[in-house]
């Protein structure tokens, strides 16, 4: 990817920051699941978060939260693909809610680290693709994009 469409890419995810409702004015390439899942393995997410179906892995981590915060199924908060995407890069946009404040913030920030600076927008796209396929979310329309020939 040459450096000025990363540059307009991450502009307008980060666009999704001042937003109060989520904007649905974007749509991430087609990512794939099973690397989706090695990226949120790799990035430990296991050790402040559940999902069903990764009790195992996340027994092996020394856990950060006493009271993991739930990822997937239907119990969150999250309803959309772009509040789901943003979860992952602003974390602090909006707190998960029915959790102890004082454990998952600091100041108004959460607790989650940023992972802007580490994580490949590859890397993203897949991991919220796996995400996405854990989660209850409103139907979302992908962008289809035309291989060049
Ligand atoms: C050090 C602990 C920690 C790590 C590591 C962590 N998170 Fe989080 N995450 C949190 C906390 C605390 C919250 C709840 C506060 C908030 O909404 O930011 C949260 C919230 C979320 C939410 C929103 C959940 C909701 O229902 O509102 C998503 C999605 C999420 N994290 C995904 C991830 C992914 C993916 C990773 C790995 C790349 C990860 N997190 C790594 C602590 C962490």
């Amino acid at each position: 990817m040459k450096p000025y469409t990363f540059a307009i890419l991450i502009s307008a995810l980060s666009g999704l920051a001042g937003c109060d409702t989520a904007s649905q004015s974007f749509s991430l390439p087609t990512g794939d699941e099973a690397q989706g899942k090695a990226v949120f393995l790799k990035y430990q997410c296991l050790a402040c978060h559940s999902m069903t179906g990764f009790e195992d892995e996340a027994s092996k981590l020394t856990r950060a939260l006493d009271t993991p915060v739930v990822l997937g199924g239907e119990v969150s908060r999250i309803r959309t693909y772009p509040e789901l995407v943003t979860s992952v890069i602003n974390p602090s946009h909006r707190l998960a809610e029915g959790y102890d404040d004082q454990e998952i913030q600091v100041d108004g920030q959460s607790v989650m680290p940023s992972f802007n600076d580490v994580m490949t927008v590859t890397e993203m796209v897949n991991l919220v693709y796996f995400l996405e396929s854990h989660y209850s979310l409103e139907p979302y329309p992908r962008t289809d994009y035309i291989s060049p020939h």
